[in-house]
């Protein structure tokens, strides 16, 4: 347990850079590993999911080297059917979910049986929306059944550890339930090994960066509207060198931060702007943030994934209504989002939000038990499946004991909503900022005025 105190600033000011995207990072070594010849990629950030993708790879036989004090990894691609049967009884993958998630489209691919384990929190996440779709393209896979409860004519869930073997897919077209970016990419990698063109429809848009990377490394692969083609069966070439941009999903604490503690300047450099993540962006300048972008040039840097600089400048944030459509662009950043609503004048709506309640802690609970501590007033509406959250600015929260329900995101928006409080607040255990963002403190700390 590592318990963290926050007090009240009046700002946050200065200029930071932050390590790659997480996403994109699990996409680079991935895709860098499957394909022909060494790539040398560039900002890769140092948390504990993607060191479980690193490590993962190794295990599979890829020959890669991790530098943390360069933040870059080199990796020497087998090609598509190179990777081998692990030694190991089991690759772990942590708790990062898109660890899991993707390695299970990976190995649908490969000619040998291996099992994925989960730890902590990922034990306890559906897998079921990605080992269907899988074994309908071929995919031998057996998962472990829920522990208790009454037999259901429903499907049954079903949970790490999960055993696949694979080889020999066919192609499918597949609409997918849930809008899930880690669901499509894994049928996308699965779909690189398919004889033919596999189709993935999506309901909402997701974060395309598996379909920029596999493009960017010559895959055929064709994307038009909600609908990504891949046809199977082409071998991968390296680009030789990839920049990660900065992660924008960390850069959503600072932003959140920035525009609601009432004496602040901040510039964050050379973050990710892909537009499929910007919700965050457009959400909180519907509010009235002052958020603008500075574009980076051409180069190599910008070849696949848009960045630029981010600057924030506090604001008066008044309430808003986000639709269920907009909720993929900004999944991750609804946590710290609901923080800010907190201090936004009149009532802001966050539609279809449901999805949070299997993240790594259920995250409406979470959050609202927490901010309902320092004062916040919160509501959820059910309607048909969906849950949208009501949240009434109130202008001020209070310090209080609250927890990180062992979530990096929820304790990171609650040391946002620390600052912004009167007196002080104390998070249980913030241990878990190890999973996306290790160095949230040490960034943080200078800013604070
Ligand atoms: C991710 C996709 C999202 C997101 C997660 C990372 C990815 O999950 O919440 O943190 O890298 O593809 P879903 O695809 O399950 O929505």
């Amino acid at each position: 347990m590592r318990p963290f105190f926050v007090r009240r600033s009046c700002g946050i000011k200065g200029k930071i850079t932050l390590l790659g995207d997480k996403s994109i990072a699990h996409r680079s070594v991935i895709i860098s590993a499957i394909s022909r010849g060494k790539t040398v990629i560039r900002n890769f950030p140092a948390n504990d999911d993607c060191l479980a993708t690193l490590k993962a790879l190794k295990d599979l036989g890829v020959d890669l080297v991790y530098r943390k004090q360069l933040a870059e990894v080199m990796v020497c691609g087998r090609g598509l059917y190179g990777l081998s049967s692990p030694l190991k009884k089991y690759l772990f993958c942590a708790q990062s979910g898109t660890t899991f998630r993707l390695l299970l489209g990976l190995l649908a691919g490969q000619d040998f049986a291996t099992t994925l384990k989960a730890g902590g929190s990922l034990s306890r996440r559906p897998m079921r929306r990605v080992t269907e779709p899988l074994r309908m393209m071929g995919a031998i896979i057996n998962s472990t059944p829920p522990s208790a409860g009454p037999p259901s004519a429903e499907k049954i869930e079903e949970y790490p550890p999960i055993t696949i073997r694979g080889g020999d897919l066919k192609p499918i077209t597949y609409r997918m339930p849930v809008a899930s970016a880690q669901v499509k990419s894994a049928i996308l990698l699965a779909g690189l090994y398919a004889g033919g063109q596999t189709k993935v429809i999506e309901p909402i848009a997701t974060r395309d960066h598996t379909e920029r990377m596999l493009g960017l490394f010559k895959a055929d692969i064709k994307v038009r509207g909600n609908i990504i083609n891949i046809r199977g069966g082409k071998n991968l070439v390296s680009c030789r060198r990839v920049y990660i941009p900065g992660d924008l999903s960390s850069a959503a604490f600072f932003m959140a931060a920035a525009a609601i503690l009432p004496h602040s300047r901040l510039t964050i450099k050379q973050v990710g702007l892909n537009p499929s993540r910007l919700g965050i962006v457009k959400v909180l300048k519907r509010m009235g943030a002052d958020i603008k972008f500075r574009v980076q040039g051409s180069g190599f840097r910008v070849q696949y994934e848009p960045m630029g600089d981010i600057i924030v400048k506090s604001s008066a944030l008044n309430g808003a209504r986000v639709r269920k459509e907009e909720i993929p662009s900004l999944i991750d950043e609804l946590p710290v989002l609901m923080v800010a609503a907190c201090f936004a004048k009149g009532e802001t709506v966050l539609e279809g939000v449901e999805e949070l309640r299997v993240k790594e802690t259920d995250r409406i609970r979470s959050m609202k038990e927490n901010l309902q501590k320092m004062g916040a007033k919160i509501v959820i509406r059910r309607r048909r499946g969906k849950e949208d959250l009501i949240i009434e600015g109130v202008n001020k929260l209070h310090g209080a004991k609250v927890s990180s329900f062992n979530d990096h995101r929820t304790a990171m928006s609650m040391v946002v909503a620390g600052l912004a409080a009167e007196g002080a607040t104390r998070i249980d255990d913030i241990s878990c900022l190890a999973k996306s963002f290790p160095e949230f403190l040490t960034t943080l700390k200078p800013l604070i005025q």
